[in-house]
């Protein structure tokens, strides 16, 4: 993982210096003057292929199986568009760090990257810089997406993406190991706690020293964000800031479970865990060393691949409920945006209408288990016989809850940093959940403004 967010750092700084370089800035210190924002690239530009080619570049996703799953639908897009080329740029796993990238071509203006996967938490944020999908021929299609996931991406009237697959937080479980221990799944925070340090010092015992009982995501980052927003959305301790902005992290719920997750860490969980992103908790799970991972759904169909130690002795369930009784799972998922900097906005609207389609979310829901936006996928048998939990846990995927992305936008980056810091360092031992959230609070209403409730 650290040589991949090497990669990606090293990829960071030669964008930056091209991107200094283009601003026509010598240095490297200071971040270029962005321009005065130059008036919107006029859409409508009628884009008749005009015999010459086409470059489409979709700058996207490669966590587990996507890079290759994204790659083959730009095939499929061209053997049916000879003429239009489609590239396939590999962009960081961690979000932060792919959002980073992208600000860097969205200050250089470049019209580089064409279409953009972009996080559910961010069309607030990068609304700008994309152009209105509406106006690319998206209505027709708009109506067979969850529109919940619509609203989402509808910033001020403007379609700034399209649905292209959704998330939830699941709870990975080992059928093997809780038939062995003679456990249920376990319902509650106190209960996974219990068996994952059974099961642990169990397989422990029976010769397993790397066995731990549960991986999650733990590194200071957006996936932390969306693991301590289950624990404390499934405590009753609110999503950080309210849908109507008001400041609730600091409250006695939200302040007791962080501080029962930080009592993981060293162990049910390893320290490592404060280093860990989606694939360390898959690699570790996946080479049948956990009793349980909290993880997407990509994480289904590479635990039962021919390659997995524990194909065919997993199952998923909804996450631990806390105090409220209930669990959560944060909604996640990624959408495909078209750069209002692209010389060929239609062309690149058609590429990224083509990927969102039903065939090619039906391909990427059988193959990579990436949950559908379109909502009749959920009633397709190849579907369904590929991911029985699409229908079992439908209630879970349409019930997820998101994060204040809405009520903050343009700032959600900033907010959701200084949370996962703040709970980062709890995890650490740093401090405690009340310190560390008191001043979170504070921090928040610096960046937002908002009242504290
Ligand atoms: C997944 C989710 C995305 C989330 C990210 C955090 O990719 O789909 O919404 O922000 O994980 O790591």
């Amino acid at each position: 993982m650290r040589t991949k967010k090497m990669k990606w750092l090293m990829m960071l700084l030669v964008i930056m210096l091209m991107v200094s370089l283009l601003a026509g800035c010598g240095g490297t210190e200071e971040p270029a003057e962005p321009e005065e924002p130059a008036e919107p690239a006029e859409p409508a530009e009628p884009a008749e292929p005009s015999g010459e080619d086409v470059t489409i570049t979709v700058a996207a996703g490669a966590v587990g199986q996507e890079l290759e799953l994204t790659q083959a639908a730009a095939e499929r897009f061209m053997d049916e568009n000879p003429g239009v080329t489609v590239n396939v740029l590999d962009t960081p796993d961690l979000a932060q760090d792919r959002l980073g990238l992208y600000l860097q071509f969205f200050e250089a203006q470049s019209s580089e990257v064409d279409v953009y996967q972009i996080d559910v938490i961010w069309p607030g944020d990068l609304a700008e810089h994309f152009v209105d999908l509406n106006e690319y021929g998206a209505g027709d299609v708009i109506d067979e997406h969850f529109p919940a996931i619509v609203e989402n991406n509808t910033v001020d009237g403007k379609l700034v993406a399209i649905p292209w697959f959704t998330d939830a937080g699941l709870l990975y479980y080992r059928t093997d190991m809780l038939e062995k221990y003679n456990f249920e799944p376990p319902t509650t925070w106190d209960e996974l706690e219990e068996q994952a340090a059974l099961i642990q010092e169990g397989e422990r015992a029976d010769g397993n020293p790397d066995f731990v009982g549960f991986v999650w995501q733990g590194d200071s980052y957006e996936g932390l964000t969306c693991d301590a927003l289950e624990w404390i959305a499934s405590n009753d301790g609110g999503t950080i800031i309210s849908p109507d902005r008001m400041i609730t992290i600091n409250n006695t719920n939200a302040i007791e479970i962080v501080d029962q997750a930080a009592g993981w860490i060293g162990t049910i969980s390893p320290t490592g865990v404060t280093g860990f992103g989606e694939e360390d908790a898959r690699a570790v799970w996946q080479g049948g060393n956990a009793a349980f991972m909290r993880n997407w759904p990509y994480a289904y169909s590479l635990g039962q691949g021919s390659d997995s130690a524990v194909a065919g002795n997993f199952d998923v369930s909804p996450l631990p409920a806390g105090d409220s009784g209930a669990g959560a799972a944060t909604l996640g998922g990624w959408q495909l945006a078209v750069s209002k900097y692209s010389e060929n906005p239609e062309i690149a609207a058609e590429v990224a209408l083509f990927m969102a389609n039903y065939d090619n979310q039906k391909i990427r829901a059988v193959e990579g288990s990436l949950n559908p936006t379109i909502m009749a996928l959920y009633d397709d048998d190849e579907v369904l016989e590929a991911n029985p939990f699409f229908g079992s846990l439908y209630d879970v995927f349409i019930n997820a809850v998101a994060r204040p992305s809405t009520a903050t936008a343009p700032n959600y980056n900033a907010v959701s940093t200084a949370f996962f810091r703040a709970v980062h360092s709890v995890l650490t031992g740093d401090t405690d959940a009340a310190t560390a959230f008191e001043e979170l609070e504070l921090d928040l209403q610096d960046i937002t403004g908002f009242d504290i409730e």
